[in-house]
Protein backbone atom coordinates (compact mmCIF):
# COMPACT_ATOMS: atom_id res chain seq x y z
CA UNK A 1 0.00 0.00 0.00
CA UNK A 2 1.18 3.62 -0.95
CA UNK A 3 0.51 6.28 0.72
CA UNK A 4 2.53 9.97 -0.64
CA UNK A 5 2.22 11.46 -3.84
CA UNK A 6 3.58 9.93 -6.59
CA UNK A 7 6.84 11.41 -8.42
CA UNK A 8 7.67 11.23 -12.02
CA UNK A 9 11.10 9.95 -13.10
CA UNK A 10 12.11 9.91 -16.31
CA UNK A 11 15.24 7.74 -17.90
CA UNK A 12 16.73 7.55 -20.82
CA UNK A 13 18.68 4.92 -22.60
CA UNK A 14 15.79 2.92 -21.34
CA UNK A 15 16.54 -0.33 -23.20
CA UNK A 16 20.28 -0.39 -22.67
CA UNK A 17 22.75 -2.04 -20.27
CA UNK A 18 22.40 0.41 -17.59
CA UNK A 19 18.86 0.53 -17.30
CA UNK A 20 18.39 -2.87 -17.64
CA UNK A 21 19.53 -3.15 -13.69
CA UNK A 22 18.68 0.28 -12.95
CA UNK A 23 15.06 0.74 -14.21
CA UNK A 24 14.30 -2.67 -11.77
CA UNK A 25 15.71 -0.90 -8.41
CA UNK A 26 13.90 2.27 -8.77
CA UNK A 27 10.33 0.83 -9.72
CA UNK A 28 10.93 -1.32 -6.41
CA UNK A 29 11.13 1.75 -4.38
CA UNK A 30 14.69 1.56 -3.62
CA UNK A 31 15.29 5.87 -4.49
CA UNK A 32 11.60 7.16 -2.97
CA UNK A 33 11.10 4.69 -0.34
CA UNK A 34 8.00 1.95 -0.19
CA UNK A 35 5.53 4.79 0.26
CA UNK A 36 6.06 6.19 -2.94
CA UNK A 37 4.22 5.30 -5.96
CA UNK A 38 7.16 5.82 -9.07
CA UNK A 39 5.70 7.03 -12.67
CA UNK A 40 8.65 5.93 -14.87
CA UNK A 41 9.07 7.70 -18.43
CA UNK A 42 11.22 6.02 -20.65
CA UNK A 43 13.25 7.84 -23.17
CA UNK A 44 14.70 6.41 -26.36
CA UNK A 45 15.72 6.20 -29.93
CA UNK A 46 13.58 5.63 -32.61
CA UNK A 47 15.12 2.09 -33.37
CA UNK A 48 15.15 1.22 -29.58
CA UNK A 49 11.51 1.55 -28.91
CA UNK A 50 10.54 -1.72 -29.64
CA UNK A 51 12.97 -2.84 -27.09
CA UNK A 52 11.98 -0.33 -24.34
CA UNK A 53 8.80 -1.46 -24.58
CA UNK A 54 10.27 -5.33 -23.99
CA UNK A 55 11.98 -3.79 -20.89
CA UNK A 56 8.43 -1.91 -19.43
CA UNK A 57 7.03 -5.48 -20.07
CA UNK A 58 8.99 -6.72 -17.45
CA UNK A 59 8.66 -4.32 -15.32
CA UNK A 60 5.11 -4.90 -15.25
CA UNK A 61 5.62 -8.75 -14.75
CA UNK A 62 7.66 -7.66 -11.36
CA UNK A 63 4.10 -6.58 -10.04
CA UNK A 64 6.13 -3.63 -8.26
CA UNK A 65 3.76 -2.00 -5.77
CA UNK A 66 5.69 1.12 -6.04
CA UNK A 67 5.36 1.19 -9.87
CA UNK A 68 2.69 2.79 -11.35
CA UNK A 69 2.52 3.72 -14.72
CA UNK A 70 5.40 3.42 -17.52
CA UNK A 71 5.57 5.83 -20.37
CA UNK A 72 7.45 5.32 -23.16
CA UNK A 73 8.79 7.85 -26.43
CA UNK A 74 10.94 8.91 -28.62
CA UNK A 75 10.51 12.62 -28.08
CA UNK A 76 12.89 14.58 -25.63
CA UNK A 77 9.87 17.34 -24.70
CA UNK A 78 7.35 14.37 -23.89
CA UNK A 79 9.90 12.25 -22.16
CA UNK A 80 10.93 15.51 -19.40
CA UNK A 81 7.25 16.01 -19.03
CA UNK A 82 6.78 17.12 -15.45
CA UNK A 83 9.94 15.12 -14.48
CA UNK A 84 10.36 15.38 -10.84
CA UNK A 85 14.36 13.19 -11.32
CA UNK A 86 15.61 12.40 -14.55
CA UNK A 87 18.31 9.89 -15.03
CA UNK A 88 20.82 10.64 -18.45
CA UNK A 89 22.09 7.19 -19.42
CA UNK A 90 21.22 7.24 -22.98
CA UNK A 91 24.52 7.85 -24.79
CA UNK A 92 27.17 5.58 -26.56
CA UNK A 93 29.64 3.73 -24.07
CA UNK A 94 33.74 3.77 -25.12
CA UNK A 95 35.43 0.58 -26.48
CA UNK A 96 38.56 -0.89 -25.55
CA UNK A 97 41.24 1.63 -26.25
CA UNK A 98 39.29 4.63 -26.07
CA UNK A 99 39.04 7.36 -23.40
CA UNK A 100 35.40 8.61 -22.44
CA UNK A 101 36.18 12.23 -23.88
CA UNK A 102 36.62 10.61 -27.23
CA UNK A 103 32.83 10.18 -27.15
CA UNK A 104 32.22 14.18 -26.47
CA UNK A 105 31.62 14.67 -30.21
CA UNK A 106 28.99 11.36 -30.64
CA UNK A 107 27.67 12.03 -27.27
CA UNK A 108 27.55 16.04 -26.57
CA UNK A 109 24.48 17.19 -28.60
CA UNK A 110 22.27 14.52 -27.02
CA UNK A 111 22.85 16.44 -23.63
CA UNK A 112 22.12 19.87 -25.61
CA UNK A 113 18.52 18.67 -26.77
CA UNK A 114 17.92 17.11 -23.29
CA UNK A 115 18.89 20.33 -21.26
CA UNK A 116 16.55 21.73 -23.41
CA UNK A 117 13.54 19.67 -22.76
CA UNK A 118 14.38 19.86 -19.20
CA UNK A 119 14.40 23.40 -18.82
CA UNK A 120 10.86 23.78 -20.91
CA UNK A 121 9.46 20.68 -19.49
CA UNK A 122 10.41 19.09 -16.58
CA UNK A 123 8.75 19.92 -12.87
CA UNK A 124 10.42 23.14 -10.91
CA UNK A 125 11.78 20.88 -8.97
CA UNK A 126 13.95 18.13 -11.04
CA UNK A 127 17.32 16.45 -10.09
CA UNK A 128 19.32 15.65 -12.90
CA UNK A 129 21.88 13.22 -12.77
CA UNK A 130 24.31 12.67 -16.04
CA UNK A 131 25.84 8.94 -16.46
CA UNK A 132 26.13 9.13 -20.34
CA UNK A 133 29.97 9.57 -20.94
CA UNK A 134 31.99 11.96 -20.44
CA UNK A 135 29.11 12.76 -17.98
CA UNK A 136 31.04 15.67 -16.00
CA UNK A 137 31.01 17.75 -19.58
CA UNK A 138 27.87 15.97 -20.85
CA UNK A 139 26.13 17.50 -17.33
CA UNK A 140 27.40 21.21 -18.32
CA UNK A 141 26.39 21.06 -21.80
CA UNK A 142 22.98 20.14 -20.47
CA UNK A 143 23.01 22.61 -17.68
CA UNK A 144 24.13 25.33 -19.91
CA UNK A 145 21.30 24.80 -22.00
CA UNK A 146 18.29 24.86 -19.16
CA UNK A 147 18.99 28.51 -17.69
CA UNK A 148 15.81 28.18 -15.82
CA UNK A 149 17.10 25.22 -13.33
CA UNK A 150 19.53 26.25 -10.56
CA UNK A 151 22.39 25.27 -11.54
CA UNK A 152 23.28 22.67 -8.51
CA UNK A 153 20.14 20.53 -9.93
CA UNK A 154 22.63 19.34 -13.15
CA UNK A 155 25.08 16.58 -11.13
CA UNK A 156 27.17 14.19 -13.30
CA UNK A 157 27.71 10.32 -11.48
CA UNK A 158 30.92 10.01 -9.74
CA UNK A 159 29.16 7.69 -6.94
CA UNK A 160 30.82 5.00 -8.94
CA UNK A 161 34.33 6.50 -8.48
CA UNK A 162 33.74 7.25 -5.31
CA UNK A 163 32.14 3.14 -4.28
CA UNK A 164 35.43 1.65 -6.06
CA UNK A 165 37.56 3.99 -3.83
CA UNK A 166 35.73 2.72 -0.77
CA UNK A 167 35.71 -1.20 -1.96
CA UNK A 168 39.47 -0.97 -2.75
CA UNK A 169 40.08 0.84 0.83
CA UNK A 170 37.42 -1.95 2.89
CA UNK A 171 39.93 -4.79 1.15
CA UNK A 172 43.35 -2.99 1.92
CA UNK A 173 42.12 -2.10 5.71
CA UNK A 174 40.45 -5.30 5.96
CA UNK A 175 37.42 -3.48 7.09
CA UNK A 176 33.46 -3.86 6.17
CA UNK A 177 32.77 -0.94 3.72
CA UNK A 178 30.07 0.41 6.18
CA UNK A 179 32.86 1.24 8.90
CA UNK A 180 34.42 3.44 6.58
CA UNK A 181 33.65 7.34 5.83
CA UNK A 182 35.34 10.35 4.79
CA UNK A 183 36.77 9.36 1.39
CA UNK A 184 36.28 11.88 -1.95
CA UNK A 185 37.00 11.98 -5.21
CA UNK A 186 37.89 15.01 -6.86
CA UNK A 187 37.48 16.07 -10.28
CA UNK A 188 36.73 14.43 -13.70
CA UNK A 189 35.37 10.59 -14.41
CA UNK A 190 38.38 10.44 -15.89
CA UNK A 191 41.61 8.61 -15.71
CA UNK A 192 42.83 12.05 -14.13
CA UNK A 193 40.27 12.18 -11.04
CA UNK A 194 42.01 12.12 -7.65
CA UNK A 195 40.45 9.42 -5.30
CA UNK A 196 41.27 11.04 -1.84
CA UNK A 197 41.94 9.07 1.40
CA UNK A 198 43.02 12.11 3.39
CA UNK A 199 40.06 13.00 5.32
CA UNK A 200 39.26 8.97 5.57
CA UNK A 201 38.30 7.51 9.37
CA UNK A 202 37.10 4.03 10.32
CA UNK A 203 34.53 4.04 12.78
CA UNK A 204 34.77 7.66 13.22
CA UNK A 205 38.33 7.78 13.97
CA UNK A 206 40.98 9.05 11.44
CA UNK A 207 42.79 6.03 9.51
CA UNK A 208 46.46 6.89 10.31
CA UNK A 209 47.73 3.21 9.66
CA UNK A 210 47.68 0.43 6.88
CA UNK A 211 47.54 2.96 3.78
CA UNK A 212 50.88 3.60 3.01
CA UNK A 213 52.01 6.20 0.49
CA UNK A 214 53.84 3.72 -2.14
CA UNK A 215 49.94 1.68 -1.97
CA UNK A 216 48.56 4.93 -2.36
CA UNK A 217 49.81 6.52 -5.39
CA UNK A 218 50.85 3.66 -7.30
CA UNK A 219 47.88 1.67 -6.65
CA UNK A 220 44.85 2.76 -5.44
CA UNK A 221 44.67 6.09 -7.78
CA UNK A 222 45.53 4.35 -10.62
CA UNK A 223 43.63 1.56 -9.90
CA UNK A 224 40.32 3.59 -9.17
CA UNK A 225 41.07 6.21 -12.19
CA UNK A 226 41.45 3.40 -14.44
CA UNK A 227 38.47 0.55 -13.21
CA UNK A 228 36.18 1.31 -15.78
CA UNK A 229 38.59 0.84 -18.55
CA UNK A 230 39.35 -2.54 -16.22
CA UNK A 231 36.30 -3.70 -16.48
CA UNK A 232 35.82 -2.96 -20.34
CA UNK A 233 39.02 -5.09 -20.68
CA UNK A 234 37.57 -7.84 -18.41
CA UNK A 235 34.19 -8.01 -19.13
CA UNK A 236 34.12 -6.76 -22.66
CA UNK A 237 31.48 -3.97 -22.21
CA UNK A 238 31.45 -0.83 -20.04
CA UNK A 239 30.60 -1.71 -16.21
CA UNK A 240 26.23 -1.71 -15.84
CA UNK A 241 25.13 -3.07 -12.92
CA UNK A 242 27.65 -1.13 -10.76
CA UNK A 243 27.11 1.69 -12.88
CA UNK A 244 23.44 1.78 -11.79
CA UNK A 245 23.77 0.78 -8.08
CA UNK A 246 25.87 3.81 -8.35
CA UNK A 247 23.20 5.91 -9.65
CA UNK A 248 20.29 4.15 -7.45
CA UNK A 249 23.13 5.43 -4.10
CA UNK A 250 23.67 8.97 -5.57
CA UNK A 251 19.70 9.79 -5.92
CA UNK A 252 18.19 8.41 -3.15
CA UNK A 253 21.16 9.78 -1.13
CA UNK A 254 19.73 13.20 -2.83
CA UNK A 255 16.36 12.66 -1.83
CA UNK A 256 16.75 10.96 1.46
CA UNK A 257 20.05 12.56 2.88
CA UNK A 258 22.72 11.66 3.36
CA UNK A 259 23.36 9.71 6.82
CA UNK A 260 24.68 11.50 9.86
CA UNK A 261 27.49 13.71 9.14
CA UNK A 262 28.57 11.71 6.48
CA UNK A 263 29.29 12.69 3.03
CA UNK A 264 29.66 11.33 -0.62
CA UNK A 265 31.08 12.32 -3.98
CA UNK A 266 29.03 14.55 -6.19
CA UNK A 267 29.94 16.35 -9.58
CA UNK A 268 28.13 19.62 -9.88
CA UNK A 269 28.60 22.98 -10.88
CA UNK A 270 31.72 24.28 -8.94
CA UNK A 271 30.90 27.18 -7.00
CA UNK A 272 34.75 27.58 -7.09
CA UNK A 273 35.16 25.65 -3.82
CA UNK A 274 38.67 24.37 -2.99
CA UNK A 275 40.06 26.01 -5.71
CA UNK A 276 38.06 24.60 -8.83
CA UNK A 277 37.06 26.10 -11.56
CA UNK A 278 33.98 28.11 -11.27
CA UNK A 279 31.11 26.37 -13.37
CA UNK A 280 32.92 23.11 -14.49
CA UNK A 281 31.33 20.27 -13.33
CA UNK A 282 34.02 18.54 -10.83
CA UNK A 283 33.67 16.20 -8.39
CA UNK A 284 33.07 17.32 -4.78
CA UNK A 285 32.36 16.09 -1.66
CA UNK A 286 29.10 16.63 -0.34
CA UNK A 287 26.19 16.22 1.89
CA UNK A 288 22.58 16.05 1.44
CA UNK A 289 19.70 17.12 4.05
CA UNK A 290 16.76 15.96 1.70
CA UNK A 291 16.54 18.92 -1.05
CA UNK A 292 19.73 20.39 -2.29
CA UNK A 293 23.34 19.27 -2.38
CA UNK A 294 25.88 21.49 -0.18
CA UNK A 295 29.37 21.11 -1.00
CA UNK A 296 31.23 20.18 2.36
CA UNK A 297 33.60 23.55 3.21
CA UNK A 298 36.17 24.07 5.66
CA UNK A 299 38.77 20.90 4.61
CA UNK A 300 42.49 21.69 4.75
CA UNK A 301 43.78 20.77 1.24
CA UNK A 302 47.71 20.17 1.09
CA UNK A 303 50.16 20.60 -1.90
CA UNK A 304 49.78 16.76 -2.68
CA UNK A 305 46.01 17.12 -3.15
CA UNK A 306 46.45 20.73 -4.66
CA UNK A 307 48.60 19.60 -7.73
CA UNK A 308 46.01 16.44 -8.43
CA UNK A 309 42.66 17.91 -7.91
CA UNK A 310 44.15 21.00 -10.20
CA UNK A 311 45.35 18.86 -12.81
CA UNK A 312 41.98 16.89 -13.21
CA UNK A 313 40.19 20.84 -13.31
CA UNK A 314 42.58 21.63 -16.08
CA UNK A 315 40.71 18.48 -18.13
CA UNK A 316 37.49 19.87 -17.12
CA UNK A 317 38.21 23.24 -18.69
CA UNK A 318 40.19 21.97 -21.68
CA UNK A 319 36.79 19.83 -22.14
CA UNK A 320 34.55 23.18 -21.58
CA UNK A 321 36.67 24.72 -24.02
CA UNK A 322 36.03 21.76 -26.91
CA UNK A 323 32.73 21.61 -26.48
CA UNK A 324 32.31 25.34 -26.85
CA UNK A 325 34.62 24.70 -30.23
CA UNK A 326 32.32 22.34 -31.32
CA UNK A 327 29.61 25.34 -30.97
CA UNK A 328 27.83 22.76 -28.30
CA UNK A 329 27.52 25.75 -25.41
P1 LIG B 1 24.13 0.95 -23.93
O1 LIG B 1 24.72 1.14 -25.30
O2 LIG B 1 23.86 -0.41 -23.43
O3 LIG B 1 22.76 1.75 -23.84
C1 LIG B 1 22.66 3.08 -24.24
C2 LIG B 1 21.22 3.30 -24.65
O4 LIG B 1 21.06 4.69 -24.89
C3 LIG B 1 20.83 2.57 -25.96
O5 LIG B 1 19.65 1.81 -25.74
C4 LIG B 1 20.58 3.72 -26.94
O6 LIG B 1 19.55 3.42 -27.89
C5 LIG B 1 20.18 4.84 -25.98
N1 LIG B 1 20.32 6.19 -26.54
C6 LIG B 1 21.26 6.66 -27.38
N2 LIG B 1 21.02 7.95 -27.69
C7 LIG B 1 19.90 8.29 -27.01
C8 LIG B 1 19.13 9.49 -26.93
N3 LIG B 1 19.46 10.58 -27.63
N4 LIG B 1 18.04 9.49 -26.14
C9 LIG B 1 17.68 8.41 -25.44
N5 LIG B 1 18.36 7.23 -25.50
C10 LIG B 1 19.46 7.18 -26.26
O7 LIG B 1 25.09 1.77 -22.93
P2 LIG B 1 25.16 1.65 -21.34
O8 LIG B 1 26.14 0.58 -20.99
O9 LIG B 1 23.80 1.65 -20.76
O10 LIG B 1 25.91 3.04 -21.01
C11 LIG B 1 25.27 4.28 -21.23
C12 LIG B 1 26.25 5.42 -20.99
O11 LIG B 1 26.67 5.43 -19.61
C13 LIG B 1 27.55 5.34 -21.79
O12 LIG B 1 27.89 6.64 -22.26
C14 LIG B 1 28.57 4.86 -20.78
O13 LIG B 1 29.88 5.23 -21.13
C15 LIG B 1 28.09 5.60 -19.56
N6 LIG B 1 28.57 5.12 -18.26
C16 LIG B 1 28.85 6.05 -17.32
C17 LIG B 1 29.28 5.67 -16.06
C18 LIG B 1 29.60 6.70 -15.01
O14 LIG B 1 30.09 6.33 -13.94
N7 LIG B 1 29.37 7.99 -15.24
C19 LIG B 1 29.41 4.31 -15.77
C20 LIG B 1 29.11 3.37 -16.75
C21 LIG B 1 28.69 3.78 -18.01
C1 LIG C 1 33.00 3.41 -15.93
O1 LIG C 1 33.70 4.12 -15.23
O2 LIG C 1 32.90 2.17 -15.74
C2 LIG C 1 32.24 4.01 -17.07
O3 LIG C 1 32.46 5.39 -17.13
C3 LIG C 1 32.47 3.34 -18.36
C4 LIG C 1 33.83 3.71 -18.94
O4 LIG C 1 33.89 4.07 -20.11
O5 LIG C 1 34.79 3.62 -18.20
Amino acid sequence: MTSTAPVTVTVTGAAGQIAYSLLFRLAAGEVYGADTPIRLRLLEIPSAVGAAEGVAMELDDCAFPTLASIDITDEPNAGFEGANAAFLVGAKPRGKGMERADLLTANGAIFRDQGKAINDHAAQDVRVLVVGNPANTNAYIAHRHAPDVPAGRFTALMRLDHNRALSQLATRLGAPVGELDGAVVWGNHSATQFPDVSYLTRRGEPVTAGIGETWLTDTFIPKVAKRGAEIIAVRGSSSAASAAGASIDHMRDWVQGTPGDSWTTVALPSGGQYGTVEGVVTGLPCRSRGDEWEVVEGLEISDFQRARIDASVAELVEERDAVQGLGLV
